[in-house]
């Protein structure tokens, strides 16, 4: 018990840690010598080799090393798929194919991609682009005429039908039942499946309850093509939390997890009764710690003694990976359980970043270099494979150089773990592995319809298109295969292990200007800061406020401030200003206003910069005020101290920019929102 909780506490303290340090130490872990390296990197590059000479990279790969996230057609592609599947009306249908299609240079990609499908698409995309075209001359623009006496549907149905046909590259089947049909032929070479119902992030309660009912049905339908007792052996299931509540967040902790644990447990039940592999998908890393609490609480369960099938996935990319495995060894030991550990690097990673930066945090909750999620990809492998009397590792990857690290880490002994990979993505590669070491290999198989895979879709979007990918560079065949197959640690260690200098840290995005300082309400370290800062402030009639103490005379009286929460708690009192107050007011601005006049504009910067800075002194006291006499949710509350400083610091930047020599602007009477 004491150990759990450290563990956990640690993987708390150690969600934004400093990355030098961490991959410092990573590069420890891995341990792997100057031997074990130069030979990882020549397998790597023989399968390499091997996946470009195999003649069967996926349409899918080639076509996103065309229009990857680096061109300007790739990124509108990607807008297109992500938007345009769920828009509902026509007329914006068109206005958004129209908007994408027209404005790009399609035909500088025609024939580059030795694919004919991508070309295909290349033509497809060109002509829909002269067709959309208003000043198409010539035979485009009789067909333009054609098109239009048609009308618009045909241009947006084939459009829908090409992202429709780029989604089913990643589905196996509409249903599970299709999906084993056609998942027949990879299980007789030699493959298992674990099936993951697409639906993810459920919005409402109804939402959860059909996921949660696919869920259900996929289980009773994989158990009858279950032939041996060995979860190892079966087909299994994936399961994202946050398809199971609508809730699934930490403010809702106490009402969410009992409801959302017992849904995972009677899933769980139906796969240990069924034999199956039940695994638990990684999803966003402010939901991490969360999703511990689901997961011990689960595990825990007696229902679930005795069985070895239940799984957990763990992302590399994760600064608290290290951690986390650690917890979940000590938690199968406390529970006398085997759990499977499937190790990925994450498919999050821009939206971590961005969120990072939105919300101001001190750091990333990620590695910024990719060089770095490599590196903690091979030094968990490590951990986990030492890790074998209680986990079983499962290594999803399509990257020949993790993939060929861990064939070096285990080439005594390649019994206890299992390579998966993704369907759509891959296959030649783990082919090749197959063929050449006969480890184990499992395809994660999204199932369902074309409505719920968006998310999804997306995901492998950006992780393919992205070219620092590996799946990106080995069909770019101007790559040569070494430089695909360079070890990590030798890429970290040129770099001093520091962090991604594209990739300021989030106080830093608006330099010189500082972000204002944010607060993670899902991180359990930050709230417990905020609760113990704010505590000061709970008292009643904490506050009192009066207009000025330079003021002479008696105010309009006294007026309580009651909470709205709370109606018989006064949190303050008021001396509201009556008319000759104000005035008085005004007065002593105006009087104010030479000296202030004459102060150049980067000395008042300057002062607007120490209120910017007192503001995030005082932040508790705010959060306080503006959640017990406004109330205002904490996030609120945050959001408005945050604004406030953002503004200061910003405007004492633009002050020194436009102003520079002129007069400030003079007494000004702001009548602020009610909500400010
Ligand atoms: P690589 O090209 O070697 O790695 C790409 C990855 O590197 C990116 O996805 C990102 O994680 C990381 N990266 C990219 N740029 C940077 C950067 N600048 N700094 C730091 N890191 C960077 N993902 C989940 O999140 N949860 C899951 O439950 C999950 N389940 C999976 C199951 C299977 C069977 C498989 C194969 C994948 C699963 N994934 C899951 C997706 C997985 O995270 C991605 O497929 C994976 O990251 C791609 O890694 P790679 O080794 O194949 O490719
Ligand atoms: C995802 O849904 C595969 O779980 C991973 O992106």
């Amino acid at each position: 018990m004491r150990d759990l909780a450290l563990y956990r506490e640690a993987a708390r303290a150690g969600a934004l840690a400093d990355e030098v340090a961490l991959v410092r130490a990573l590069v420890e872990k891995a341990d792997l010598d100057a031997v074990d390296r130069s030979e990882i990197s020549t397998v790597a590059c023989n399968l390499i080799r091997a996946v470009r000479g195999s003649g069967s990279i996926g349409i899918m790969e080639s076509f996103l090393s065309e229009y990857g996230l680096s061109t300007e057609e790739g990124v509108a592609l990607m807008c297109l798929a992500e938007a345009m599947l769920r828009v509902p009306d026509a007329l914006t249908v068109d206005a958004l194919i129209k908007d994408k299609i027209t404005p790009h240079d399609w035909g500088a990609h025609l024939g580059d991609a030795g694919s004919i499908l991508v070309n295909a698409t290349t033509w497809g995309l060109m002509l829909t682009g002269h067709l959309l075209d208003d000043d198409a001359e010539g035979v485009v623009g009789v067909l333009q005429d054609m098109v239009r006496r048609m009308g618009e549907p045909v241009v947006r149905k084939a459009t829908r039908e090409a992202m429709e046909e780029m989604g089913k590259q990643f589905v196996l089947g509409r249903n599970i039942e299709e999906a084993m049909r056609r998942g027949r032929k990879m299980l007789a070479s030699g493959y298992t499946y674990s099936y993951d119902m697409l639906g993810e992030a459920a919005r409402t309660n109804a939402d959860a309850l059909r996921y949660h009912e696919a869920y259900e049905n996929a289980i009773a339908a994989i158990a009858k093509h279950v032939t041996g007792e060995d979860a190892r052996d079966n087909p299994g299931i994936s399961v994202k939390l946050s398809a199971l509540h609508p809730r699934y967040e930490a403010g809702q902790r106490d009402t969410m997890l009992p409801v959302l644990t017992d849904r995972l447990l009677e899933l769980a039940r139906a796969a240990k009764t069924a034999g199956i592999g039940f695994n638990i998908d990684a999803e966003e890393a402010d939901r991490l710690d969360l999703s511990l609490d689901v997961i011990e609480a689960a595990l825990a369960n007696p229902s679930l003694e005795g069985w070895d099938g239940f799984g957990v996935v763990v992302q590399a990319y994760g600064r608290r990976a290290g951690h986390v495995i650690d917890w979940l060894y000590d938690l199968a030991n406390k529970l006398d359980r085997r759990i499977m550990v499937r190790l990925v690097k994450g498919a999050y990673w821009d939206m971590e970043v961005k969120r990072a930066q939105v919300m101001g945090l001190r750091s990333y909750p990620v590695y910024t270099r990719k060089a770095h999620t490599d590196v903690s990809y091979i030094a968990c492998a490590r951990q986990l494979l030492g890790m074998t009397d209680r986990i079983y590792p499962q290594f999803a990857t399509h990257n020949a150089h993790s993939a060929a690290t861990v064939l070096r880490m285990t080439a005594e002994d390649r019994t206890g773990f299992e390579f998966q990979r993704l369907h759509g993505m891959g296959k030649a590669l783990h082919e090749e592995i197959l063929k050449e070491a006969g480890t184990r290999c499992r395809i994660y198989a999204p199932v369902g319809a074309h409505r719920d895979l968006l998310a999804y879709l997306v995901r492998r979007l950006l992780e393919n298109g992205a070219n620092s990918s590996f799946v990106n560079q080995v069909v770019d065949l101007s790559v040569p295969p070494e430089s695909i197959s360079q070890d990590p640690i030798d890429a970290a260690r040129a770099c001093e292990f520091a962090p991604n200098a594209g990739i300021p840290a989030p106080s830093e995005i608006f330099s010189p200007r500082r972000n204002s300082r944010g607060w993670d309400l899902t991180d359990p370290v930050d709230l417990a800061r905020i609760e113990s800062g704010r505590a000061p402030f709970a008292a009643p009639y904490r506050w009192s406020a009066a207009p000025g103490s330079r003021l002479s005379g008696v105010g309009s009286g006294l007026r309580y401030i009651r909470n709205p929460a709370r109606p018989d708690e006064v949190v303050g009192e008021v001396d509201e200003a009556d008319s000759a107050r104000a005035l008085a007011a005004v007065g002593l601005a105006r009087a104010a206003q030479p000296a202030w006049e004459a102060t150049p504009a980067s000395e008042r910067g300057e002062i607007l910069k120490r209120v910017a800075d007192l503001y995030e002194e005082h932040t508790f006291e705010f959060l306080a005020l503006a959640t017990r006499e406004a109330g205002k949710t904490l996030l609120d509350g945050i959001a408005e101290v945050r604004e406030a400083v953002d503004f200061l610091r910003f405007y004492a930047d633009e002050a020194v920019k436009t102003e520079s020599g002129s007069a400030a602007r003079g007494v000004i009477v702001c009548i602020s929102p009610w909500n400010f």
